[in-house]
This record gives C-alpha cells, sequence and structure tokens, in this order.
C-alpha cells in the first residue's frame, strides 16, 4: 500500500468534525445581514382547481415581508430536470397533489414566515384524484409513452413452454429522509448576481434552474455545496426547486433569503422513491430454466415527470438483474397519479426492477418443486445460458457465480440451511427464513450526456495543492476518495490536498453526483488534471538536473531523479513559480464506449456492471408477525477498492436502508390523497437495533474491474441497498409465500403464514 494513501483505509476528511458539530452545513452558515427565512404555502387537497388564493392575512402577519405566488416569477414557472416538460415552482391553476407548492411567504424571521404562510387559505374547487399505480395504469394515466424492452418472441415463448406461472406483487415508495432536510441560502451580489448556498447533489442544475426561474443569464448564479447531511437520491432534482424559491425572493427583496423546510413540509412536498406493480407471466421447464418472460412493471411517477424516464429505464434494464431469459417482453410504465411526484433513490429503480426474477425464481422453485438455490443457479446468465442483457450489453457470468459462492459460504449456507429447517421443525412459536440474492448493476447514468466530469487542480508556491472537482459531498466519502487520486499523482501525503467546496463558479457544466459515479468520473477528472501539473513540474525538474523528464519520480513528498538528485515537492513548486511554468489544470472525463438507442431500447449503456451477493436469515412470529433480521453476510465487488473503510461504510449503511425500504418503511396515504405518515414517530426508519446482531461484509478480493475506471476501482454507492433483498427472499421463505408485497409489515407476515396454514 503506497504511502500516498490510494487503496488505503482513510477515515471520511470530514468524520471528526461530523462527529463533534464543527462540520459546516447549510444552515450553520454564519447568517447574512438583514437575512429573511422562507415557509411554503400547501395546497390542502389532492387535485383541485385553484379559484382563489388571497395573501392578505400572511401579508399583515407582523415580521412578513412578501409574500410570492407564481405570478410573481420573473422568468419561468417551471422547474423540470430536462426543462422539456412544465414542472411548475408555484401551482397555477391547478393543484396536483397534496402538499403541492402553491406560494412562499418570506418574513424576518422563520417561525413569523410558517404562521403567516398556514394562515393563507387557499380556495380550491376539488377534482377527482387518482391516488394508486393500479388506477392509474388501468386508466392509461401515462406521464410519458411506454419503454419497451424485447428479445425474442416471449408470446410464443410462453405458449410453448413446458410449465408457466404468473403473479402480481408491489412494493412502496421511500422517503429519503435525509437528516439534514431540503435548504438553500440565497445571497444577492452587486448588479443583480446572486450566490446560492444549497445541499444539493447537482450545483449546475440548481444553477440552471435559479436561471430560468429568474429569467437570467447563467453566468449571473453562483452556487456552492460543502457537504450535504444525506441526498440518497433526494437532492438530485428536488434541491433546485427550493433554491429557485429562494433565489426569487432574493431577487426580489433584494436581502439574503433562506428556505430550510421543517421534516413535515419536507416530506409532504418533496418526491420519494417510486412504488411499483409488477405482473408477470414466465414460462419454463421443469428442471427450472426460465425460457419466457413476459412483464409489466408499473412505476407511479406521482404528478409530474421528473426523472421518471430515468427510473423507468434502470428498472427496466435491471427487471432481469443477473439472470438470463431468452425471449422476454418487459414493458415499462410511468403513471401519473395525484401524488408527490417521485424522483432519484439510491439504485434509481435498480432496486424495484430487481425485485420481479425473485418473484419468479420463489414460483419456479415452488411449481417445479426445486430448491430456490438451484433454480437460481440455473438461470444466471453466462455458462450455458446466454451472457448478454435483453439490451445487447455483455455481462460476466464468472463474477455473478464468483458472488454468489463468497457470500454462501460466508454464511455457511448449507449448514445454516440444515439449522434454520431443524429449529422451524421443533419450534412452536417462531419461525426462521434463509434468503439469498445475487446482483448485477449498471453503472453510468442512462442519459448518456450525463457521463462527463470536469476538476480544477492548483498547486501553490509553498507545494501545498487545492483540489475541486464537480462532485459532491453527500456523506458517501467522495471528497477523500478523489483527495487520495490527487495525492497518489503528486506522491505527497493526503493531508497536503485541500479538499474545498463545489462551485459552479470552479468546475462549470457538471452532471449530478449520482448513478453512483461520483469516484469513476470525478476521479478521472481530477487525476488527469492532477497528471497534467506533475507532467510540467517534471519538465522543470529534468532541466534543472539535466535528466530526462521520465526519469522524474514522485513519491513521499519529495521529488528524485537518480541516485542523489532530490528536492522537496515544495521546493519544485517555488522552481517553477520563479520558471513561469503554469501550476494550475482542469481535467476533464467522459466516459468512453457507452452508447443508447433509447427508441430501440438497445445499447451498451452501462461502461461495467457491478456485482455483489447477500444472505439473510430472518425470525417470525407465528403469532404477531413480528420479526427480526438476525443475520446478513454481504459480498459486494468493489473492483480494487480505493478506500476500503469508506466502501465498506457504504455497503453496511446501504444495506440497513435497503432493508427499512423492504420492511418498516410504509407510506400511507388515506383516501383523500394526504400523507399520514409526516415524521420519525409514523414513518419508521431502521434504528441500530434493527441493524442485524451478525452483520458480515466482505468486498470481493482480488477483482480489479476489468473497465479502465480509476486505479480500477468499482462504483459502491448504490448497489449494495439491493443487497437487502435477501431479507424479503428470507421473509418469503420462512413465511412461506411466493408473493409477498414489500414494504412486508408484520400484518403481511400473519396473512402470509395464515395463507400457508390453510
Ligand atoms: N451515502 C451517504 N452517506 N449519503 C448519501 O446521501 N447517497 C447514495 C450513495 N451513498 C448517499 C450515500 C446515492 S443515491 C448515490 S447515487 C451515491 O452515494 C452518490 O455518490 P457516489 O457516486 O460518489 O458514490
Ligand atoms: N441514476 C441517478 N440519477 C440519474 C440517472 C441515473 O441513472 N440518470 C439521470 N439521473
Ligand atoms: Mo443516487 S439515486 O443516483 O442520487
Amino acid at each position: 500500500m503506497p504511502d500516498t494513501g490510494m487503496g488505503a483505509s482513510l477515515r471520511h476528511d470530514s468524520a471528526l468534525r461530523h462527529a463533534t458539530g464543527e462540520a459546516r452545513f447549510c444552515d450553520d452558515l454564519p447568517e447574512p445581514p438583514g437575512l429573511l427565512h422562507g415557509a411554503l404555502v400547501l395546497s390542502p387537497i389532492a387535485h383541485g382547481a385553484i379559484e382563489g388564493l388571497d395573501f392578505s392575512a400572511a401579508r399583515a402577519w407582523p415580521g412578513v415581508v412578501a409574500v410570492f405566488g407564481p405570478g410573481d416569477v420573473p422568468g419561468a414557472n417551471d422547474v423540470s430536470p430536462s426543462g422539456r416538460a412544465i414542472e411548475p415552482l408555484f401551482a397555477e391553476r391547478l393543484a396536483e397533489h397534496w402538499g403541492q407548492a402553491l406560494a412562499l411567504v418570506v418574513a424576518t424571521d422563520r417561525d413569523a414566515a410558517v404562521a403567516a404562510a398556514a394562515a393563507i387559505r387557499p380556495v380550491i374547487a376539488p377534482l377527482p384524484a387518482v391516488l394508486d399505480v393500479a388506477e392509474a395504469a388501468a386508466a392509461r394515466s401515462l406521464l410519458m409513452p411506454a419503454q419497451i424492452l424485447a428479445r425474442g418472441n416471449a408470446a410464443e415463448a410462453l405458449a410453448a413452454a413446458p410449465m408457466r406461472a404468473n403473479g402480481e406483487f408491489r412494493c412502496g415508495g421511500q422517503e429519503h429522509f435525509y437528516l439534514e432536510g431540503q435548504v438553500a441560502l440565497a445571497i444577492p451580489n452587486e448588479d443583480g448576481d446572486l450566490l446560492v448556498h444549497s445541499s444539493t447533489q447537482h450545483p449546475t442544475e440548481v444553477q440552471h434552474i435559479v436561471a430560468r426561474v429568474l429569467g437570467c443569464p447563467q453566468n449571473r448564479i453562483t452556487v456552492n455545496c460543502r457537504r450535504m447531511g444525506g441526498a440518497f437520491g433526494g437532492k438530485e432534482s428536488n434541491a433546485s426547486w427550493i433554491a429557485a424559491a429562494a433565489a426569487m425572493a432574493a431577487r426580489a427583496t433584494e436581502r439574503p433569503v433562506k428556505l430550510r423546510l421543517s421534516r413535515r413540509a419536507d416530506m409532504a412536498v418533496t418526491g420519494k422513491r417510486h412504488p411499483f406493480l409488477f405482473r408477470w407471466q414466465a414460462g419454463f421447464s421443469p428442471d427450472g430454466r426460465v425460457t419466457a418472460l413476459d412483464a409489466l412493471l408499473a412505476a407511479d411517477g406521482g404528478h409530474v415527470l421528473d426523472m421518471t424516464p430515468g427510473v423507468l429505464f434502470r428498472a427496466v434494464t435491471h427487471a432481469l438483474n443477473c439472470y438470463d431469459v431468452p425471449d422476454v417482453r418487459i414493458e415499462g410504465l410511468g403513471c401519473k397519479t395525484n401524488t408527490v411526484s417521485n424522483t432519484a433513490f439510491r439504485g434509481f429503480g435498480g432496486p424495484q426492477g430487481v425485485l420481479l426474477m425473485e418473484e419468479v425464481l420463489r414460483s419456479v422453485a415452488r411449481t417445479t418443486g426445486l430448491d430456490i438455490e438451484a433454480v437460481r443457479a440455473k438461470n444466471f446468465a453466462g455458462g450455458a445460458n446466454g451472457s448478454h442483457t435483453p439490451y445487447g450489453q455483455a455481462i460476466e457470468g464468472d463474477l455473478i457465480r464468483r458472488v454468489h459462492a463468497e457470500a454462501q459460504a460466508l454464511a455457511g449456507w448449507d449448514a445454516r440451511r440444515a439449522a434454520v429447517d431443524a429449529f422451524n421443525a421443533t419450534h412452536p412459536t417462531l419461525r426462521k427464513g434463509l434468503g439469498c440474492f445475487t446482483l448485477a448493476f449498471g453503472i453510468s447514468f442512462g442519459l448518456m450526456h450525463l457521463n462527463q466530469a470536469g476538476a480544477l487542480v492548483h498547486v501553490y508556491e509553498d507545494g501545498s495543492i487545492r483540489l475541486n472537482h464537480g462532485g459532491t459531498e453527500m456523506g458517501q466519502g467522495l471528497f477523500i476518495k478523489i483527495a487520495q487520486v490527487v495525492a497518489d499523482a503528486f506522491g505527497v501525503p493526503v493531508e497536503q490536498i485541500r479538499i474545498t467546496a463545489t462551485s459552479t463558479a470552479e468546475v462549470p457544466n457538471t452532471a449530478p453526483t449520482a448513478a453512483s459515479t461520483g469516484s469513476d468520473l470525478n476521479g478521472w477528472a481530477a487525476h488527469l488534471a492532477a497528471s497534467a501539473i506533475r507532467e510540467r513540474m517534471a519538465g522543470v525538474a529534468a532541466e534543472i538536473w539535466g535528466v530526462a523528464a521520465g526519469d522524474v519520480a514522485f513519491a513521499d513528498g519529495m521529488v528524485r531523479a537518480g541516485g542523489n538528485q532530490v528536492m522537496a515537492f515544495s521546493d519544485l513548486a517555488h522552481a517553477c513559480i520563479l520558471r513561469r511554468v503554469q501550476l494550475s489544470a482542469t481535467g476533464f472525463y467522459k466516459t468512453p464506449d457507452i452508447h443508447w438507442d433509447p427508441v430501440a431500447m438497445r445499447g451498451e449503456p452501462f461502461f461495467y456492471f457491478s456485482y455483489g451477493a447477500s444472505v439473510a436469515e430472518v425470525v417470525v412470529d407465528r403469532l404477531t408477525g413480528e420479526y427480526r433480521t438476525l443475520g446478513a453476510w454481504l459480498v459486494q465487488d468493489c473492483g480494487r477498492s480505493l478506500n476500503p473503510a469508506v466502501d465498506r461504510g457504504q455497503i453496511e449503511g446501504a444495506f440497513v436502508q435497503g432493508m427499512g425500504w423492504l420492511t418498516s418503511e410504509e407510506l400511507v396515504w388515506d383516501a383523500t390523497g394526504r400523507l399520514r405518515t409526516l415524521g420519525p414517530s409514523t414513518y419508521k426508519i431502521p434504528g441500530s437495533r434493527d441493524v442485524p446482531p451478525v452483520f458480515e461484509t466482505r468486498i470481493l478480493e482480488g477483482a480489479p474491474a476489468r473497465a479502465e475506471t480509476i486505479f480500477r476501482s468499482k462504483a459502491v454507492g448504490e448497489p449494495p441497498l439491493m443487497l437487502a433483498t435477501a431479507v424479503w427472499n428470507a421473509l418469503a421463505d420462512a413465511t412461506g409465500a411466493v408473493s409477498l408485497s414489500a414494504p412486508v409489515s408484520p400484518e403481511k407476515v400473519l396473512a402470509a403464514l395464515k395463507r400457508q396454514s390453510a
């Protein structure tokens, strides 16, 4: 392990500041004089025609400075990420979901703004609301054209198959529950320029949408983000409109404006993971090989488009996961309902998509009487089966089988299976279950142009180095990883690299930090920038010493050539300045080789696949339906990990978050479309006691990425969330259910047990 820290388990650069509370989040920034605080006016009904929005009560409230509605937007009242759909910042004629933003109140203190906003009583004539995805799918209430991925002829293959099964199930949405809620601080500068501090995964989109809403050129807006207190996809597009609302008020009042949502408002007004409805029909042979599959995946997109096309793309392309089915047809529907517009959430449609084959495999096992793990192995892509996805991309069967075998070995599968069966044969009230899961998750943005990144590196005269890049830090450890890459390029200790806030003024036109691509994209960009400077520095050293530039080496904070030619890195930096050599460089990277035809649904959209496998053991109480996850064993492919400690944190955290989605986290809308789960008292995210008491994670060893990724590392942010699917499978095993909609509440466990005993 080189001492520059490449591949070293360095702690998160802010770990200590996170622990002491010294790390500054958006709301911790010193408040500028004259600061105003915002509060949103939200729709009290799910669907209706807005007939009156009288601001007078709010305007009369002590401390209120201004109230803004759709008519006050100086530019476009449109915050759609694509810019090609209309997604209003403030609803104009129609309120389309309960909790939709109608207006913004700004006041000298936050309590006054919140109270004044609540004093506004919108007059809205109710219209019928579509609240359920099945209802929307049946009525063809769609946000977009269907996405159909087909290979061969599923209908014919189904008809020809010796055995058939079909099913229907659902999975729920998920609230991001980032600890730091949505927040933006907009500060007017000279001549209408605006500085926006935003808790965002996508500073560039914040900049673009603020400019669109204000009707000004993008060069007037600067967006900064040092860190987020969690994002999980929830701050990919939603941060933009929060910032736009604050910016609009700042521009109009010529005062700084901060908009920080309360937890309740945040949960009411911001999008969540898409709930899905699945309907499928499969054909297979008595030996468990699935030969045909026809499936419908209906995603609940909520009231506007947002990123639903991208989420659906990922769900559809991941519906076969790591399995091969020769004749297949997957239809993806983006349904429109009168609920909050659903958005990116860790896995971005992947976690939903990969559930499909799990239910199919369970059903095949049940019908054929074969063991589920034998059925799983029978259908892995590669080997005797096809090694290409239905959209035409090759997938590595050897790694699929390897992670699966290693996870089973880690869990001691055979002995555990026997122990669980023995336990179940004797215990009067408890039942145990075991589940397994294997994953192939495609890495790259589905929207091809987003697969680019930039970096800006400066070396100063004293040898200290400043790093900036387009990626954002949300707790995932991106900044330390990129600092390690730059430290390696210069052969200096990582402490010599100063990590700085993401800013549209330093690196422009960036992609969001999403799709797990942060370190892949920004790592290369930073490496290229640092390498450009190092080459120039090597040239100067070579000149001083009269050697070839190729003989100059950078290590341990020193620069060397041959035996006794040595100087400190800082001395070489100083020498470069005297010789008028530029010590600043930008780096730019775009993912090579990827391509996608969205009409044909064909191409090689992913630079590579990330592989993982898991085993989980659960115990359920037959009398109450309550359950616990007793153990989890995970093997995750990280390529050659840039930072195993950070990666391990990602694997554990993602797994627990995925477990929450499939088990305890349930969003409940009432019959009028009002969300009734608006805080931790009614919405149950996993707590420390839900973490499995036996929890073993392994990073797959000796598996450098085959694609040319930065130092042959692999993305890790999202894939391990899906490893929690093993818990879902274990619950199915414990309850004897073939079909088990998520989240698996104790009520569902009881119902499944009842069905089994009947
Ligand atoms: N980890 C923490 N601690 N907080 C987060 O908000 N977001 C996840 C993942 N890990 C998240 C996280 C999501 S949704 C993505 S896409 C990736 O981090 C993004 O960062 P990366 O590309 O640098 O992995
Ligand atoms: N993942 C996350 N966010 C995205 C993606 C994706 O694949 N595409 C566009 N935004
Ligand atoms: Mo992650 S859902 O791609 O932000």
